[in-house]
């Protein structure tokens, strides 16, 4: 059995399958085909932290290919209710053959996969967001071609997006370019990547931007850390992906962003409206690619 809860969990050779996998199934799905590998399996999401794309990604991508969902919060279950993590993995594992686990604490969602009986899917915590980084690199494999060998430039925050891209890089074969203010930077450790050649620290996130092959971003201050949002305000302000920095990466050069994005913070309108950015693909992929991982997971490879 495999969990999903960080980039490094599967190897570059799984990697290739999945992307192309994503392929198979997006194909399949924009031509009405009905595609029911995960019938009568039941995945279970659990949210404590807010959630647009990840919800409506897994939910509708369970569905799709004929499985169900259960959707728990905080707020609704005895996980509020401070019910042991290890009790509610053994409990909810034994109803449901596969979880999807938006957190806080990286700890907590490894405490969680150690006592559950099905995988275990990383849907955001303040470490890291696999399933993200899984959607930019098919969105870059879609509109350009392998990333192996690309220089991804990451403007911003040192958050669990920053550390994801820098495992993928591991991983993957391609570099990033970081620059972000002091007392935001990204810890190697923390990251959890041994290979110091897949990156590159600017202190101007103009240089970072320069040659690359994608330039992108997130919000100065991630879910959890509100109590901040003040002073990451002052910090952060010349960190604002605009025209400038994207004139600087190379000509054929792609914006992404997670989302949701705050125009005129972390990136300017016209960036992330402008021809260059391939926003709306990235988040749509987040469906195809999760339903390649999901099917992963539970059924190994096909065919
Ligand atoms: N990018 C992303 O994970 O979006 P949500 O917070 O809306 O799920
Ligand atoms: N870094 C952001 C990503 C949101 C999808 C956060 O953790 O809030």
């Amino acid at each position: 059995m495999k969990h999903y809860l960080q980039f490094k969990d599967l190897r570059a050779e799984e990697y290739a399958y999945l992307f192309e996998r994503a392929r198979i199934i997006k194909k399949r799905f924009k031509n009405y085909e009905k595609y029911h590998p995960l019938a009568d399996r039941t995945l279970a999401m659990i949210f404590e932290k807010a959630s647009t794309r990840t919800r409506v990604s897994f939910e509708a991508g369970m569905y799709q290919m004929g499985g169900s969902v259960v959707h728990l919060t905080t707020g609704d279950s005895q996980l509020g209710r401070a019910e042991p993590v290890e009790d509610s993995a053994r409990v909810i594992s034994r109803m449901c053959d596969l979880v999807m686990i938006r957190t806080y604490e990286q700890a907590k969602l490894a405490a969680f996969a150690a006592h559950s009986r099905v995988p275990v899917i990383n849907g955001l915590t303040n470490e890291f967001h696999p399933c993200q980084i899984l959607a930019d690199i098919l969105t870059y494999i879609e509109h350009r071609s392998s990333i192996q060998g690309k220089v991804v430039a990451w403007v911003g925050d040192g958050n669990n997006m920053a550390n994801t891209w820098l495992q993928a890089a591991e991983i993957l074969g391609f570099t990033v370019h970081v620059s972000t203010p002091g007392g935001y930077e990204v810890d190697p450790q923390l990251a959890g990547i041994s290979n110091m050649g897949c990156w590159k620290v600017f202190k101007d996130p103009l240089d970072a931007c320069r040659g690359a092959d994608l330039v992108t971003t997130d919000v100065w201050t991630s879910m959890g850390y509100e109590a901040e949002n003040e002073a990451r305000r002052k910090a952060f302000a010349d960190w604002c992906v605009d025209a400038e920095m994207m004139a600087a990466a190379r000509p054929d050069a792609l914006f992404m962003h997670c989302l949701p994005a705050h125009r005129g913070e972390e990136v300017s309108a016209e960036v992330i409206d402008g021809p260059q950015s391939v926003v709306w693909d990235e988040a749509e992929n987040r469906l195809h690619v999760q339903k390649g991982l999901m099917e992963y997971l539970l059924l190994g490879r096909i065919g």
